[in-house]
């Protein structure tokens, strides 16, 4: 949860305190980057574009970014907004709390896309705990995860307007890291996980708080037709293409 809030107040420096709104596009796991204290640390600025001017409420532009973490309707229709940062953060909250990744082909059918299988015990506090990640074994606060699990589906909105601003977030998260109720282990067993069936976990969690690639699988990218020559580099050094606009 401390990665999570440190996270957090990085979108919310962005998009809310920033002298010109930034909305940072590219939201994940892997681009969090800890110090020795698991201060978090938002990396690879390269697709954050401005934020709208005035009173517009988006900015249209190429889809890009990562399948698995980018919002519905921006995904859809290219209009960008700082909730299409909030979305992500919502997937990464619940890469956290399920240890699952957003998108996993090894899973079984049903099973790939987190957050179409997460979305049913979201929003359903006895069933909530089927999300949690049984590699915790009951030590997490109860409390917490319920208002991780809570606000993670706040996030994930359909609706860009239902979801939170950053700042309301943080200030959601910001007591969480400090919550003594521990589940326990017997209790937690008492409520029963669903069986992990089709793969393997993921082996490595990386002191970043993201997800080791487990071998070879790389997040898929959406890819840009036409992207500018300038942007060859990260054609050569991934197989996803990607560009700026
Ligand atoms: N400065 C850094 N220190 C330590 N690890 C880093 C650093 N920069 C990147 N990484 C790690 O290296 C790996 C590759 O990062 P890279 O940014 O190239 O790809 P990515 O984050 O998966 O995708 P994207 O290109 O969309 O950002 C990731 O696991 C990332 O967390
Ligand atoms: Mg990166």
């Amino acid at each position: 949860m401390k990665i999570a809030l440190g996270a957090a107040k990085g979108l919310a420096f962005l998009h809310e305190e920033a002298k010109r709104p930034v909305i940072y596009r590219d939201f994940k796991t892997s681009n969090i980057l800890l110090d020795a204290e698991y201060n978090a640390k938002l990396s690879d600025f390269g697709l954050a574009k401005d934020g709208p001017e005035g009173d517009k409420t988006h900015i249209s532009t190429r889809v890009m970014g990562t399948y698995g973490y980018a919002a519905p309707e921006y995904v859809m229709t290219g209009h960008l907004s700082s909730k299409s940062d909030v979305y992500s953060f919502g997937v990464v909250l619940l890469e956290m709390l399920t240890g699952r990744r957003s998108m996993d082909k090894k899973r079984p059918n049903g099973e790939h896309n987190l957050v179409e299988w997460a979305r049913p015990h979201l929003g359903e506090r006895r069933r909530f705990y089927r999300l949690i990640d049984p590699r915790l074994e009951g030590n997490f606060s109860v409390k917490g995860a319920q208002k991780a699990a809570q606000l993670a589906a706040r996030c994930l909105s359909r609706d860009p307007k239902a979801r939170p601003l950053m700042s309301e977030v943080v200030e959601c998260l910001e007591p969480l890291p400090a919550l003594k109720d521990m589940a326990g282990s017997s209790y937690y067993l008492q409520i029963g996980q669903p069986e992990r069936v089709g793969s393997s976990p993921d082996q490595t969690r990386t002191v970043a708080g993201s997800f080791s690639r487990n071998g070879q699988q790389h997040p898929r990218t959406l890819s840009i037709p036409n992207a500018s020559p300038r942007h060859h580099q990260f054609v050569q050094i991934s197989p996803k293409l990607k560009g700026k606009q």
